[in-house]
């Protein structure tokens, strides 16, 4: 007798467990989809064993003129294009329209004196390195749906 009430306990245990293990499975799959560490992002879900088609290029107006304003020392965005614009230790494209030196014959805006600044204050001949990576702070603007509700406002002064 009791080695039979054992015996049903074992397999009573037995049971549980493998049912527990089940339901455990059960929950991976539903946090990570199909099991092989799939990625849930604002973009969608992807798997890392499949490749996603790259999205299209976001398309840049042409020719908007300067954009206006959100708020007090904003970098201004950028009005055009910037494909193919490199900017690297040996050359900088933004430049060669808007330094001091090429701004007038290229019709662009010249870069301000802040840009000629160092951290200090310390006013340069040239471009400070702090300011050299221009697309750190200017970026173009596309005509793109935003991932995420904004209901970010222009200050009173600009509106
Ligand atoms: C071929 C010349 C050229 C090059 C190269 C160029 N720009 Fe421009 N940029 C212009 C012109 C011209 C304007 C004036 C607005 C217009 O006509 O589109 C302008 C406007 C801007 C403005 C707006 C200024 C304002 O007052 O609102 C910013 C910011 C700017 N460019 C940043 C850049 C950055 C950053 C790069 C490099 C990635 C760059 N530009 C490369 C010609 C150029
Ligand atoms: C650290 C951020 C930062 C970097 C890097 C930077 N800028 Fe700016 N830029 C600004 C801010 C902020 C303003 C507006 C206030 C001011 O003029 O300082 C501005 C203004 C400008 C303007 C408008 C000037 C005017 O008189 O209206 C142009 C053009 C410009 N930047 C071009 C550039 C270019 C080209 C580069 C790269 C060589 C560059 N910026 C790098 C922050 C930056």
């Amino acid at each position: 007798m009791k080695r039979l009430v054992l015996a049903v306990m074992t397999v009573g245990m037995f049971l549980a467990s493998a049912v527990q293990g089940a339901e455990e499975l059960n929950n991976q799959a539903v946090t990570n989809a199909g099991g092989i560490g799939g990625v849930e992002s604002l973009r969608g879900v992807s798997e890392l064993e499949t490749t996603r088609p790259a999205d299209d290029f976001k398309r840049f107006p042409r020719d908007q003129g300067t954009i206006d304003s959100d708020y007090v020392y904003q970098p201004p965005l950028v009005p055009h294009s910037i494909r193919n614009y490199e900017v690297s230790l040996n050359a900088n494209k933004c430049l060669a329209c808007h330094s001091w030196k090429n701004a007038k014959e290229m019709g662009a805006t010249k870069i301000s004196v802040t840009h000629y600044q160092t951290r200090e204050g310390q006013v340069l001949s040239d471009v400070s390195p702090r300011r050299y990576f221009c697309l750190q702070c200017h970026v173009p603007q596309a005509d793109a749906k935003p991932l995420v509700e904004n209901d970010f406002q222009r200050v009173d002064a600009l509106r």
